[in-house]
């Protein structure tokens, strides 16, 4: 039977140091959740190595393991753990024994489960302290609970448990902090209702990993041979992966809600890719620093949408959902188990670089790594046998942060030896050569310099080691989680509908999983999976269909959304490649909004034939704000597609609407402006190509019902009012519009059904329905209407 001896004891044994010797100060460290998985599986041994780090350091230690059970069988249960304790391989068998004794001494149960028993615990703590004449130094609460626990163990904490003045209050918290940017944001708000930022930290047990951990520290000390190197022009590509042989049986009620990508791409993955990309700060250690330049990098990635991922589903999943979770025999999950997502950045360094972030369960192995391809930039005139040494030039260049498993078993460094000696801290890394017959990533490991850490260490041991020296660096702060969660959550409403495709697990699953980047999207490189898998015709989703009718007498292409962009993308690019070849130049008109953003990703990512070198974009419309704002529609425009295609500067023509110092002042005669330069510049005022949208209440460009302000009279420019806030709107008047070559109306989704319905069957009302007056004079209208719009 184990027994807990007070401190006095423990003096005696020569446990603590007695108060003769220097004393830093007493810790107690909690542990919720003590009797749980984490805790038996990492955190227990975690907290014991920090005991075997810090026993002589002057500190002294108790420990205490809290859960809901009641005192005998919590103890019990807990207890069983810590017998199995273990000592690294450094440690002497007699000395671990000794050690492992006296942690055990030092540890006890508390059943934590009411206000009270934290108030109890609070109080116990200062008797003992104030019993045994020992000042105290900190108070240290793991949660390794659910988060729903959080809230209501937060404000026991705050409550009833924090250290008197002079001693630090930490709380460690574990994932998932939220599923989305929104959940994690009020997570956070109630978080910080009882915590200040600086008491936090919030794990990611990737950060502890040797590897991971080692990619700024490399960074820093090799900056003089990465400095010219690490940039587009010489990295080729970037793979960060994590792949999982085991399945999430008995986990599926975490799973089931999560997904591969809020469990391991939004966090372990992207932590990784910041350490990767971010500037350097002048100091890899200050915690500030590393912070500031890791916002900035999240401000640079560029946004994901459904097709910047392939995903997948092992294919008894669904079977492990309904067994665990007691659905009925029809149900049918749509949560990813596997996900391969395209990342890529828009910076100077980055700017068209792709990383592959992959991840998945039931995979053909365990392995880890960040892998930096770099370009070979040699061409070599001797052949393949000829080509020689590992230093050569024609061989593989690549950086590997080995972050473990697979062939190597271990953490690693391995730098390819074509491209430098690495500088490597020679205390915690060692340089090894001996396995002959071993192979990675293509290459012999002679190939490369490769560095093992001189001791291996546990994630968890390493993180809780940081906590204990208040090193932040290591933990995710609220602003890095938000800005994860910013950027991952779109991508996770654009595939919440979306069909994973099932996979039979292991080697089985051949090429399957496979997949391929092309124009800055990603998809499976065998693209009949469905028939593949044995689903029938009738199973395939009919997205490829795209149908063509009249509406209002004109021409009307439907689709599904992503098909029709995609078909008014190719017929701009028809449009724009007739009228440069007619006419040398193509005048194309784009209104703002959110439906045309989709078109402007489409047009950037795959359209390269475009004549953009002779094209003159213009405003259809402009909100009266800078065109800096996020609400301005040259912003979007830019956002979306000018900063990704070579449109000469002086072929682009925003809206004047901020001259002078003001916004849309009429005596400023933005207008005019505008409607001169276009006289100036398009033969006969004549667009080649107008992009319109439609609003709810009738409306295009910014030519609003009941207002007769640009519908009639010269073909200008004109300023008008919006019932939605910006109000104040520039905008092409309908006889400007009416007097383009082509005009297309692009209307998309169920909001936008009654509209349409509506419009398609009135006259020409554009005092009402301002839609309804564009009618060009001598050109073509083609509507452009997603099923959603067009049938509700
Ligand atoms: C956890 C995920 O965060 O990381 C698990 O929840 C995943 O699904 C695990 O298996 C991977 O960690 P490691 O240390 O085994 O690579």
């Amino acid at each position: 039977m184990f027994f807990t001896a007070t401190l006095s004891t423990l003096f005696l044994l020569g446990v603590l140091p007695s108060t003769a010797r220097e004393h830093r100060g007493h810790i107690s460290v909690v542990l919720l959740g003590a009797t749980g998985d984490l805790a038996k599986k990492y955190l227990w041994e975690g907290l014991f190595q920090l005991y075997l780090d810090e026993v002589s350091s002057g500190h002294t230690f108790t420990f205490y393991g809290g859960a809901q059970a009641e005192l005998e069988p919590g103890q019990k249960l807990m207890f069983e753990r810590l017998k199995r304790l273990t000592c690294p391989s450094d440690v002497v068998p007699d000395r671990c024994a000794i050690l492992k004794d006296q942690f055990l001494r030092l540890t006890q149960y508390h059943q934590l489960k009411t206000a009270e028993g934290y108030a109890a615990l609070s109080e116990e703590i200062s008797t003992m302290l104030s019993q045994e004449g020992l000042a105290e130094a900190g108070r240290l609460f793991y949660f390794s609970v659910p988060p729903f626990a959080y809230a209501e163990i937060a404000r026991h904490i705050n409550g009833s448990c924090r250290p008197p003045p002079g001693a630090w209050l930490r709380v460690v918290l574990e994932k998932p902090f939220g599923r989305d940017l929104k959940s994690a944001q009020q997570l956070a708000e109630e978080l910080r209702t009882f915590f200040r930022e600086e008491e936090m930290y919030r794990v990611d047990h990737y950060l502890g990993k040797q590897a991971v951990a080692h990619i700024l520290p490399f960074r820093d000390q090799n900056r003089h041979h990465l400095d010219p190197i690490w940039n587009r022009h010489h990295v080729e590509r970037v793979e960060i992966v994590l792949k999982e042989t085991v399945d999430v049986k008995n986990r599926t009620s975490f799973y089931e809600e999560y997904g591969v990508i809020r469990d391991v791409h939004q966090n372990h993955l992207t932590e990784a890719l910041m350490f990767l990309t971010m500037e350097l700060p002048a100091n890899v250690s200050s915690s500030e620093d590393v912070l500031h330049s890791k916002l900035r990098t999240f401000q640079s990635l560029r946004g994901l949408d459904k097709r910047s991922a392939v995903i997948g589903q092992y294919e008894t999943y669904g079977s492990h959902v309904r067994e665990e979770l007691q659905k009925g025999p029809n149900y049918f999950s749509r949560t990813p188990t596997f996900a391969g997502v395209l990342i890529h950045l828009e910076s100077l360094r980055w700017d068209g670089v792709p990383f592959l972030l992959t991840s998945g369960k039931v995979l053909d192995e365990r392995i880890g790594y960040v892998r930096v391809l770099f370009r070979k930039r040699a061409f070599c005139t001797q052949n393949e046998t000829a080509r020689g040494s590992a230093s050569s030039p024609c061989r593989r260049k690549q950086i590997v942060f080995y972050i473990g498993h697979g062939e190597l078993n271990s953490p690693a460094v391995l730098v390819s030896r074509n491209l430098f000696k690495p500088v490597m801290p020679e205390g915690s890394w060692k340089a090894v050569s001996d396995r002959p017959r071993l192979r990675l990533f293509g290459q012999p490991l002679s190939d490369y310099y490769t560095y093992l850490p001189v001791k291996e260490r546990d994630p968890y041991a390493v993180l809780i080691s940081r906590i204990f020296h208040g090193k932040k660096e290591s933990f995710i702060t609220t602003e890095n989680l938000l800005a994860s969660w910013e950027f991952w959550s779109p991508l996770l409403d654009s595939l919440a509908g979306e069909l994973p495709r099932p996979y039979p697990g292991g080697p089985q699953n051949q090429h399957l999983l496979d997949f391929e980047m092309v124009g800055g999207e990603v998809s499976f490189v065998v693209k009949e999976a469905l028939k593949m898998m044995g689903a029938s015709d009738e199973q395939m989703p009919d997205q490829y269909k795209t149908l063509h009718s009249r509406f209002r007498q004109n021409q009307l292409v439907t689709a599904w959304p992503e098909e029709l962009i995609d078909r008014l993308a190719s017929d701009m690019e028809a449009a724009a490649t007739s009228a440069v070849e007619r006419a040398g130049q193509f005048h194309l008109a784009l209104s703002g909004g959110s439906s045309p953003l989709a078109l402007f990703k489409r047009l950037a990512a795959h359209h390269y034939g475009f004549p953009w070198k002779h094209t003159h974009l213009w405003l259809v419309d402009e909100r009266c704000v800078p065109l800096t704002d996020p609400e301005s529609n040259f912003r979007n425009l830019h956002d979306h597609l000018l900063q990704h295609v070579r449109v000469p500067y002086f072929n682009i023509h925003p809206m004047p609407v901020h001259l002078n110092r003001r916004l849309c002042v009429e005596g400023d005669k933005g207008p005019e402006l505008y409607a001169g330069e276009i006289a100036a510049l398009v033969t006969n005022s004549s667009f080649d190509l107008v992009l319109l949208g439609v609003g709810i209440d009738g409306h295009t460009a910014s030519l609003f019902p009941q207002s007769l302000v640009g519908l009639e009279g010269s073909p200008g420019v004109v300023l008008t009012e919006s019932p939605a806030k910006p109000h104040q709107r520039m905008t092409l008047s309908l006889p400007l519009i009416n007097r383009a070559k082509r005009v297309s109306v692009l209307v998309m989704g169920k909001s936008k059904h009654d509209i349409v319905t509506l419009v398609s069957r009135v006259g020409q009302e554009p005092k009402k329905w301002p839609i309804s007056g564009v009618n060009p004079s001598s050109g073509h209208i083609a509507w452009y209407v997603d099923y959603e719009a067009l049938f509700g």
